[in-house]
Order: C-alpha cells, then structure tokens, then sequence
C-alpha cells in the first residue's frame, strides 16, 4: 500500500469489532517499525506498557475518562505511551539544553507514535490516540515508574463502523514559505 493511501485509511476509529483479536505479534511488528522514528541524540526514551489480556485491558480502559471507556468497548489491546523524561532535552549534568526542556521527550514520543498508527494502518488494525485518560491511575494500575512521563493510551483493534476524514485546513492557513 502506497504510504498516501495508509495515511487516508488511518483514521481515529471510536467503535470495535469484540469478535477480531489483535496479536502480540503484530503489536510487535508495530512498535518495531516505532522504533524507526528519528529521536534526539537517538536517545529513544520512548516506552510502551501494553495490556493484552482481556483482564489487563479492562483495567486499562477503567483509567480511561469519560467517553473514551465507551469508545473502546471491545478493543484488542490498549498501549500506554511513555518516555523517559528529563533525558531528551538536557546536558549530561541535567541543565535543559534550550527553552524546550521535557518538550523534546514529548516530540520524540509523538514522532514515533505517529509511525506506529501509520504501521498498524498498514496491517489492517485500527487505532486511536487517546488523551484524555488519568495518568495516576495508569500509573498505579501498570506499575509505571516515576522516571517516566505518561503520555496517550493508544487503542488498538478492528474497526466495527467506519469513520469520517474530519477536514483539514487550507495550505496557506499552516505554511509560509520564506
Ligand atoms: C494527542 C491526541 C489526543 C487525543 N485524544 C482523544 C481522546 O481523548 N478521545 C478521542 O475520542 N479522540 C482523541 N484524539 C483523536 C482526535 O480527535 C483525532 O485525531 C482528530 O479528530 C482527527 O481525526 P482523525 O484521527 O480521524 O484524522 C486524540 C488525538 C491526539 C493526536
């Protein structure tokens, strides 16, 4: 598949199939190809807890807030995306290189998590990134260590309805060419 066309499939799916299971092994192959993302002095801070079990997923899903445990009803497995912090940004002595400080462990997390929904988009899975989740409980529930910053859970799974290109905006609305 062309990579334009993985970008038009990749959509954020809200509705899964209960009945189309997800695979260690491609959830393997998804973060692998993760791992391909340029990151800053290729610390690769980026981390993955990722619940597979029917047991873990659910409690994964019980961190998630509001609507967002509704849309993953049925999901195949659920990924916490961290990374490392105060790493990505900063000195050997631990003085923030510039103004961005933890921003830059935040940039290589999306940069990579940007290349797993493309890979998954690729093998037929669907995703969605979701934000809106309480980092604490993810934390307690996981066991996620204080050296790393939560960031999305990513829900991975097979789409039960499909969904609408939500539009994007004009060229000259983001671009300026100097
Ligand atoms: C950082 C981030 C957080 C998001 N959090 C949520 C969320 O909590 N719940 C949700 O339904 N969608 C969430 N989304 C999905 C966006 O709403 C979606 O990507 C956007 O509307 C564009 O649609 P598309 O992904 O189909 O292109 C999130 C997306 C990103 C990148």
């Amino acid at each position: 598949m062309e990579l334009n066309d993985i970008a038009l499939i990749r959509r954020s799916i809200r509705k899964y199939d209960p009945e189309k299971a997800v695979s260690r092994e491609e959830l393997e192959s998804i973060v692998r190809f993760a791992q391909e993302a340029p990151s800053w002095k290729n610390k690769q801070t980026s981390r993955y807890h990722i619940a597979i079990t029917p047991e873990q997923v659910e409690a994964v899903r019980s961190c998630l807030a509001g609507s967002n445990q509704q849309k993953t009803e049925g999901v195949g497995a659920l990924i916490v995306t961290t990374f490392r912090h105060t790493i990505v940004g900063f000195d050997r002595e631990g003085n923030p290189d510039n103004e961005g400080g933890n921003s830059w462990g935040w940039y290589d997390l999306g940069l990579q998590n940007a290349y797993l929904l493309l890979k998954a988009a690729e093998l037929g899975l669907d995703t969605l990134v979701i934000g809106i989740r309480s980092a604490e409980q993810l934390r307690q529930t996981l066991s996620i260590p204080d050296s790393e910053t939560i960031g999305a859970v990513i829900a991975v799974g097979h789409r039960a309805e499909d969904a609408q290109r939500p539009p994007r905006k004009e060229l000259d609305e983001i671009v300026k060419f100097y």
